[in-house]
């Protein structure tokens, strides 16, 4: 490891990863099947509170990925941890398309309301019951855009997956330190 690199993530860092993970899961966990049929037949989603936490577990996750990529502009160096140039890339690419999808997530969710006039239901009693800014664009009618939507939740998921057993078999099997990088520093002042 270079000398002037640490072993752990900042905490601020930290805190974001973990947060973020936690909204995601359970946000796909609430992931409301059948909704969109729901919906075009009446059904108000300010009357499911699976429906109103999956919205704003995901809109948290837009928010958190935003302050968290100003934040990457000026952290503190991340841990330089040694390790195959094919690793070191494959986890690059990773994390990129972790980065994408905690984006293209909720910006597909609000697409597939707006552009099928659906409310966004917030917890709080928040409530945007059309967004004529998405229902009068061109990309309204691109796609389905819940079609999209659920299938990014998927594949989230799963890269997800990969990426936690990725940083497990580093931690059991190459005992390098790149899942503790990412874990509260313990015995240390
Ligand atoms: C990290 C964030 C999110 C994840 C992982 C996620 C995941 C999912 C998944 C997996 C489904 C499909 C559930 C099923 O059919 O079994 C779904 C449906 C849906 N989600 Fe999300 N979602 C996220 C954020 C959001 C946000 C922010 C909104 C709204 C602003 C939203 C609105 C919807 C809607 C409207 C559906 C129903 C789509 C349809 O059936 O046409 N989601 N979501
Ligand atoms: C939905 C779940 C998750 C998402 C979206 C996610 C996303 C990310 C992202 C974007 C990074 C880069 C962070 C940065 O540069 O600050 C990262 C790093 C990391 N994540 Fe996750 N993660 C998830 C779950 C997990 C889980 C369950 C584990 C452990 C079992 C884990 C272990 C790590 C580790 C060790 C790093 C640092 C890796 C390195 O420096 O190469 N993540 N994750």
């Amino acid at each position: 490891m270079n000398p002037h690199s640490t072993s752990h993530y900042d905490v601020l860092s930290r805190a974001f990863h973990w947060l973020t993970a936690i909204a995601v899961t359970v946000a796909f966990i609430l992931g409301p099947g059948g909704f969109g049929r729901l919906m075009q037949q009446g059904v108000d989603p300010a009357t499911h509170s699976d429906i109103v936490w999956h919205e704003s577990l995901g809109i948290l996750v837009f928010v958190l990925t935003v302050l968290r990529l100003v934040w990457l502009a000026f952290r503190p160096a991340a841990p330089q941890i040694a390790m195959a140039g094919w690793m070191h890339l494959a986890s690059k690419l990773a994390h990129g398309v972790l980065w994408v999808l905690l984006l293209a997530l909720p910006t597909t969710g609000l697409l597939a309301l707006g552009s099928e006039g659906h409310p966004l239901t917030l917890l709080g009693g928040v409530r945007v019951d059309q967004m004529p800014f998405i229902a009068n664009s061109a990309i309204a009618s691109l796609a389905d855009w819940g079609d999209v939507h659920q299938l990014l939740g998927d594949v989230i998921m799963w890269l997800a997956g990969v990426h936690a057993a990725a940083a497990i078999f580093h931690h059991v099997v190459l005992k390098d330190g790149v899942l503790a990088s990412m874990l509260p520093q313990v015995g240390r002042r």
